[in-house]
């Protein structure tokens, strides 16, 4: 994928890291795991994986994960996120991120640029804009 250094980031290889990210997601509760690959306009990419808690609500999404490594370190421009995810890791269908998740990436993405990118693999894929999984989404814009 294009960005800024011109350096191309591949889709597949977006898709490896982000199925790399499943041996870490933190699920003793769901044993849903989940992984992201997060890429930056400037063509750095910060992984995530899910981590769950005993007390349920503060369990971090992978997507959330992603994006807050790299907002904490003053990343602020992104260009497409990679999401896998399955029971005990298994990639049988699509994982899209949930509500929680699309608002974050509202904060700080273009909703008709923003790449999310669902695979099962490597080789099995789709790509959907912000826009199409967030119609209508409501955003800093709104407050400006
Ligand atoms: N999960 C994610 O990591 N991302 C999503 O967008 C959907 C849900 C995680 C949270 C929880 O650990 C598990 O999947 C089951 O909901």
């Amino acid at each position: 994928m294009g960005n800024d250094q011109n350096q191309e980031v591949s889709i597949e290889e977006l898709i490896r890291l982000a199925i790399d990210q499943l041996q870490f997601s933190y699920t003793p509760y769901s044993g849903f795991k989940v992984g992201a690959a997060l890429l930056t306009k400037g063509g750095k990419i910060y992984t995530g994986c899910n981590i769950e808690n005993a007390a349920y609500t503060p369990t971090n999404c992978a997507e959330r994960t992603a994006f807050f490594k790299a907002v904490s370190v003053g990343e602020r421009e992104f260009q497409a996120i990679c999401v896998v995810g399955g029971q005990d890791g298994v990639l049988t269908d699509y994982a899209a991120p949930c509500g929680v998740c699309r608002q974050v990436m509202m904060e700080f993405c273009n909703p008709q640029q923003f790449q999310i990118i669902l695979a099962t693999s490597t080789q099995q894929y789709e790509i959907f804009t912000l826009q199409e999984l967030l119609p209508r989404g409501f955003g800093p814009d709104n407050l400006a």
